[in-house]
């Protein structure tokens, strides 16, 4: 038997990004996103918070080294595999310390390298700090159909949302691997790799929670407070040290099944009071 990916449920857990000066990126990550530092070398810290982790090496700024998904258990892992296989996916052992034997990684057309795996344990939905596990990424790229097509039918994403240009192009879509809305993202762009990544605190009282904290500590906003189209959720965007954006969000929907939705791009995201707003 196989599964898609929505089928075997899977998640994002977890992201190793690169930094040029990994134990500032770390601090900021500490400060910042209310996360623990663990210094596994001058090269290598793991910042953790309650349901959201994040692994900082040495390398080129701005540069996801993969994005760790998890399956919930063995049997699905064994089955979505079993699917990847059936679509001739080629598939790579992927040995982590966070995953039990039997992880791998696929490469997407852009080359971005997603993990997929079980966990050895999940001890950072124990930890203390301000509400928001990690939950989707976002990737920018010139070639967004060749994503849609790689997601959807090689990795058996569920397409929810596409926001298509006025001349037919196709300028965002969204995947997701499990009931959220999205879990893996793509918008057409010059530039290819990370996007943003984002934490979903969930209710909006808790994005009000974390935007105090950010003026506490003197962090601007860069986008936001306002009301994603597709996906519904509330957002607010901070940047960190390196230039990779952040998104907390809230209100994510949730989707079982339902047809895929088309968007003109003006109205993928407005503000709370109903009016359009750019990114840039
Ligand atoms: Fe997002």
């Amino acid at each position: 038997m196989s599964l898609t990916a929505v089928q075997a449920d899977i998640f994002l857990h977890h992201l190793e990004i690169q930094s040029s000066n990994p134990e500032s990126l770390a601090n900021f990550y500490s400060n910042i996103m209310d996360m623990k530092i663990e210094k596994l070398s001058s090269k290598k810290f793991v910042c953790e918070g309650p349901a959201r982790k994040i692994i900082i090496t040495l390398g080129e700024n701005k540069t996801l080294s993969y994005a760790g998904m998890v399956c919930r258990n063995q049997n699905n892992l064994n089955e979505f595999k079993e699917f990847l296989n059936q679509n001739e996916l080629k598939l790579k052992e992927y040995n982590s310390e966070l995953y039990k034997s039997g992880s791998f990684s696929v490469e997407d057309p852009d080359k971005n390298i997603i993990c997929f795996g079980v966990l050895k344990n999940n001890s950072s939905s124990l930890l203390n700090g301000i509400h928001a596990p990690l939950q989707h990424l976002t990737f920018a790229s010139e070639d967004v159909v060749s994503f849609e097509n790689f997601y959807k039918n090689k990795l058996g994403f569920q397409v929810t949302d596409r926001v298509v240009k006025d001349n037919g192009e196709l300028a965002t879509c969204f995947t997701t691997s499990n009931h959220e809305h999205h879990t893996i993202a793509c918008f057409k762009s010059s530039k290819k790799g990370m996007d943003h990544h984002s934490y979903e605190a969930g209710d909006w009282n808790y994005i009000k929670s974390w935007c105090d904290h950010f003026a506490s500590n003197n962090i601007k906003l860069m986008w936001g407070p306002g009301r994603h189209g597709p996906g519904n959720n509330l957002f607010v965007f901070i940047e960190d040290i390196d230039g990779n954006w952040i998104e907390i969000s809230a209100e994510l929907e949730t989707v079982y099944g339902r047809p895929v939705k088309n968007w003109p791009q003006e109205e993928r995201t407005l503000n709370l009071w109903g009016n359009a707003i750019m990114r840039s």
